[in-house]
Parts: structure tokens; sequence; C-alpha cells
């Protein structure tokens, strides 16, 4: 039996020159046993017929919506409802674009918006669409959704420069797709409590004291445990990220009620990481009016919040306590202090003066140590590795 038995997968094929690639991917998981639909955009048709898909997959080929299609009405939901994956491959900078928006004007994009099933884009394109920051954010965005992106290869494109871009062999495509469809989930069923982006402490009624944490980091974690079975509550200030699929959310603003959150789940949980960056003091009064300016100085007085973190060390059970530690300066020595006071199993340190890697960006360059000990330094990685490897890090340890 191949690995893919049963499975039904819709290929998507937008309309790059790696589109004659998608007839092999196509053959491979046909090879696997996979049912394979295969969904054309019209550009996708300028470099291979549909006549060829039709052939290796002994399936009807979509193309768009109006035209050739006789019952459109129900095919794109049908096959949005009968995939157990979503395949596009080659992913163009515009399908992820579209996807991105939520624009649903073809066929493709038409189905990626009703399906409930995952999505798996391999992303192919000039090196330079590839690195633009639009596309970045697309991408980054798409992954914020729990949808899962085959890295690229570097080598030569078309186009006839080196780089980044490169649709990876169908070989390699295909193995990704049965070690997703087939792959563990180390976390299934686990409660893990996820903190992220900073909270705020209000000063009046139009003002507050915050801190650049934007989320990225902690909805990472959230996202990937999710897609590794956990199930997930995360707690977040305000953040401008769209809610991770398959999460619990609530969202809060001081730390008081960040702490309420957690605790009110606390009891059950094997885990909880507090990626959040909670305010450690808080306006000692709030002005029930807005407070007008003078001539005088203003003196705020500052009261301190409780520190999560610590409470949570010291009601410690079976829980898997995981802290971060943003510093400026002398980050191992601080991030084991922290590790140690507030009874930790780890603690991820990073240093946030450094202008490529922590607040507001995407990747994150850090070290972990241990409660037994251990120390790991990681070079730069997009947020979303580092998520897997403080998640590998955490089903290890897990009673
Ligand atoms: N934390 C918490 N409650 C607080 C402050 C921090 O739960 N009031 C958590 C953070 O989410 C993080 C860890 O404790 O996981 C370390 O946070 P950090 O701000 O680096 O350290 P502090 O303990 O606040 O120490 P300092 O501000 O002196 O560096």
């Amino acid at each position: 039996m191949g690995a893919l038995e049963s499975k039904k997968i819709v290929l998507g094929v937008t309309g790059g020159i790696a589109a004659y690639k998608a007839v092999e991917i196509a053959s491979r998981l046909r090879k696997a046993g996979a049912e394979v639909h295969v969904i054309m955009t019209k550009e996708a048709t300028q470099f291979v017929t549909e006549l060829t898909f039709r052939e290796i997959t002994g399936q009807p080929v979509s193309v768009d919506m109006w035209g050739k299609v006789a019952n459109f009405n129900v095919e794109h939901i049908a096959l949005a409802n009968l995939a157990d994956l979503v395949l596009i491959a080659p992913a163009t900078a515009n399908i992820m674009a579209k996807i991105a928006a939520g624009i649903a004007d073809d066929m493709l994009s038409t189905t990626v918006l009703a399906t409930k099933a995952p999505v798996m884009l391999a992303p192919a394109m000039n090196t330079n669409m590839y690195e633009n920051p639009i596309t970045q954010r697309n991408m980054s965005e798409l992954r914020q959704r729990g949808m899962q992106l085959i890295e690229p290869a570097a080598g030569h494109l078309a186009c006839g420069i080196e780089g980044k871009g490169r649709l990876p062999e169908p070989v390699t495509i295909v193995q990704e797709v049965m070690d997703f469809m087939t792959g563990e989930q180390p976390l299934k069923s686990r409660k893990i409590i996820i903190t992220a982006a900073g909270t705020i402490e209000p000063l009046d009624p139009v003002r507050f004291l915050g801190n650049h944490s934007t989320g990225k980091m902690g909805y990472a974690i959230a996202a990937e445990a999710a897609r590794q079975g956990a199930d997930v509550l995360l707690v977040s200030g305000p953040s401008a990220l769209p809610n991770p699929a398959g999460v619990r959310m609530k969202r809060i603003q001081t730390a008081r009620e960040m702490q309420a959150a957690v605790e009110a789940e606390y009891a059950q949980a094997d885990a909880v990481i507090m990626s959040a960056a909670v305010a450690d003091y808080r306006p000692k009064t709030v002005a029930a009016e807005k407070i007008k300016k003078s001539d005088d100085e203003l003196v705020l007085h500052l009261e301190r919040n409780p520190d999560i973190l610590w409470g949570l060390g010291q009601q410690k059970q079976q829980q898997v306590l995981v802290g971060f530690a943003a510093e400026t300066c002398n980050v191992e020595e601080y991030a084991k202090k922290k590790l140690t006071k507030k009874n930790l199993d780890f603690i991820v340190a990073n240093d946030v003066s450094a202008k490529d890697a922590g607040f507001a960006v995407d990747n994150n360059r850090v070290q972990l140590y241990f409660r037994d000990g251990r120390t790991e330094k990681y070079p730069l990685m997009a947020k979303s590795e580092l998520a897997k490897v403080i998640l590998d890090k955490l089903a290890a340890i897990l009673p």
C-alpha cells in the first residue's frame, strides 16, 4: 500500500515555468496511492495542457469557474470539501498574494478559500520576486494562518540568474507531503498555554504604557503547536496578527488580565510557554479623564505587576514551563538567573539589541538554557523554524 493510499489531494498548478514539474508531482502522488484532482490556473495552461494532467491522474481537470466546467457552482465547493490536502506546486507570488488577501476569483483561489483541509504551497519564482518584502509578508501571513510552505531551492533559475526561488524536485515535494500527511503529531491532545505580544497598562482613557513586542514569536509557536495536534490556548496582548488556525484565542490587555486567563487553565495544562513581554509595572492610578498638560513636570507613580511566570513556577505540578528572556546585555547570566528564579524547565534567550533578530522581525537568534545545565545556541532562523525547535525540546521533556 502506498503511503498516501485513499488520500484525496487537490493539486493546484499555477503559471510558472516550473509548472511542467507538477506533472511528475501528480504522477508520484498517484503512485503513492493518492487520488489526485488537478486545478490549473489559466496561466498554467500556457505551460502545460489539461490533457496531460487528465491522463496522469485519471480525473477531470478544472481550470476556471465560468468556462469549461459544467457544474461550476458545486465544483469549487465539492473539491474544497473532498480534499484531505490542497497542494499548490508551483505556487506563484500571485497566488500567494491572492490567498493572503482572501481573493477568490478563479477555481483555485476559490477552492483554497472554501476548504477546511490543510494547505501546502511550494513557492517558485524569480529570486527578486521571492525576496520582495511584499512576497515575504504574504508568505508570513500564510504561515500564520497555519499553511505549510515548502522552501524553494537555490540555484540557476530560468530567468538566467542564480538565487533562491527554484521549485524543489518533485520527489522532495512528494516526500514533504507524505511526511505531513502521515506525520506523527508529537503534541497530540496536549494542553498548552502560550502567551504572546506585549501587555499594555492604561494611564488614562486614551494613553497606555506598552512595549515593542508584536507577538510574532508566540503566534508562530501557537500555529505550530496546533499543527502538531496540541490543544492550544493563545493568550495575547494587543497584536495586529491574525488568529492562528486551530488555536483558541483569548485577547487581553493588561498583565493582570493575562495572569487571570493563564491561571484559569493552568491546573489542567501540560505546558505553558510565556513568550509575552509582560509589563512589570502599571500606573498606580488610572485617571478617569484624559490627563491635561500643564507647565509642571508630570510624575507617574508605578506599582509592580505580578510576575506571572514566577507565580506559575511556585504552583508547578506536572506542567513544563518555558520562559523567554529578552536582554540587551549579559544574556547568559540574566537568562540563567530567570531560569532558576522562576522554576523553569528551559528558557529561550535572545539579545534584542541585534537589528536583524528579535522584536518585530521574522527572524530570531536564540540560546536555550535548560534546567539540567545544558546550553544550545542557534543561528539566525525564521521564527516559524524556531517554533519547531522550541516545541521539539518541549515534547522531549513532557512527562
Ligand atoms: N514574565 C512574566 N510576568 C512578568 C514579567 C515577565 O510572566 N511580570 C515572563 C515573561 O513572559 C518571560 C519571562 O518572564 O517569559 C522573563 O521576562 P523578562 O521581561 O525577560 O524578565 P523579567 O522577569 O521581567 O526581568 P527584568 O525585567 O528584570 O529583565
